[in-house]
């Protein structure tokens, strides 16, 4: 193998530049050459190739968002549109492909190494959803800012005595909120995983309240419901109290990455380079236990469903549970 291409694709994630960086100083080390591709599955397609060399890549690893750009292209799922990129990069020499994204994007690799093209994945989202994996890029950042953001809102919230609800990002997943809950030592945490009644909720409140803290942080999960629309609700319950509402919304997903988002796409890009070069396909690279891991893309988005640490989620109920 002489060339090989890397891109981005769906919602960008911190870390995503630092496995790139690490896709390209491996290539380089094998004496590979690297091209990135621009805005994901789109510019596989439209060919917006560029050849990344170490000045390319030298300030990547502290930078959040994605240096190649990132789309959603769903015109992907053809087959027809799949050929054309196939064709297209082997008109540029490139005969193998790493994929950082999320789900959607590693059944895009996939339906690449279906028609015969190496493809790798390399997990990245905040969202932390990634069946298979226990770790996906972006999260650690994502879950960090929340945290800090809920920090802020806190001194807010305990000066008026307050009630926040503080709706997080994780499209289906409650992963983020229950990071960020239990690390703001929350009141409760709403996500789309578990069921939840308000009426409890309210009482959890408000035992809080007579036991002497002066605040109170709810975390709402995006995938349950707004911000908004759960607050309409939570006031007809508690109409005693003082409540604000804030959506973190993109706040969360940009931003540098955190050291371990750094350090596991590091990790990451650099297994994904040599998978690759040892004829591997159809698979991509995920964290087990703080190790690397290596996941088939078909068996395991097929046969494995993301579960959200419910022993945290949990904790956090009963830490949190006053009567
Ligand atoms: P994520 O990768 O974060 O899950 P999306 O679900 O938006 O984000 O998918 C990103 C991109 O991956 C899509 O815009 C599309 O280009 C491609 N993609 C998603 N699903 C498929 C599929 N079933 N087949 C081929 N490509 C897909
Ligand atoms: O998948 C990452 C994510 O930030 C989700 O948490 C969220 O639901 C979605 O992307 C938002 O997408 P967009 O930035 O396209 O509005």
């Amino acid at each position: 193998m002489r060339r090989l291409a890397v891109l981005t694709s769906g919602g960008d994630a911190p870390g995503m530049n630092a496995a790139i960086r690490a896709v390209v100083e491996e290539g380089l080390h094998h004496e590979i050459e690297v091209m990135g591709v621009q805005h994901g599955f789109k510019g596989l397609v439209e060919g917006e190739y560029i050849k990344l060399g170490v000045a390319d890549v030298t300030h990547a690893i502290r930078r959040g968002g994605t240096i190649l750009y990132s789309a959603r292209y769903p015109e992907f799922k053809e087959e027809a549109v799949q050929k054309q990129a196939i064709k297209k990069m082997e008109e540029n020499g490139i005969e193998g492909l790493i994929v950082i994204g999320g789900d959607g994007s590693f059944a895009g690799a996939l339906s690449l190494t279906k028609l015969g093209f190496p493809a790798v994945g390399i997990p990245g989202t905040i969202d932390n959803d990634i069946p298979g994996t226990e770790y996906t890029i972006g999260f650690d950042s994502a879950m960090t800012a929340a945290t800090i953001a809920i920090d802020n809102i806190t001194d807010t919230a305990a000066s008026h005595n307050r009630t926040f609800v503080v709706e997080v990002m994780g499209r289906n997943a409650g992963d983020i909120a229950i990071w960020a809950g239990v690390g703001t030592g929350a009141d409760a945490i709403i996500i789309p995983e578990e069921e939840f009644f308000m009426g409890d909720i309210v009482r959890r409140v408000r035992a809080s309240r007579q036991h002497g803290k002066d605040y109170s942080i709810i975390v709402l999960a995006e995938g349950v419901m707004g911000v908004e629309d759960f607050i309409k609700e939570y006031k007809k319950e508690a109409p005693e109290q003082s409540v604000r509402g804030v959506n973190l919304s993109h706040i969360q997903r940009g931003g540098n990455p955190t050291g371990r988002d750094r350090v596991f796409a590091t990790l990451m890009g650099a297994k994904a380079v040599d998978l690759i070069l040892h004829g591997q396909s159809g698979i991509y690279v995920g964290i087990i236990g703080e190790e690397l891991a290596v996941f088939d893309i078909v068996e395991t988005l097929e046969k494995v469903k993301h579960k959200v640490r419910d022993d945290l989620y949990e904790l956090n109920r009963s830490l949190t549970d006053r009567y």
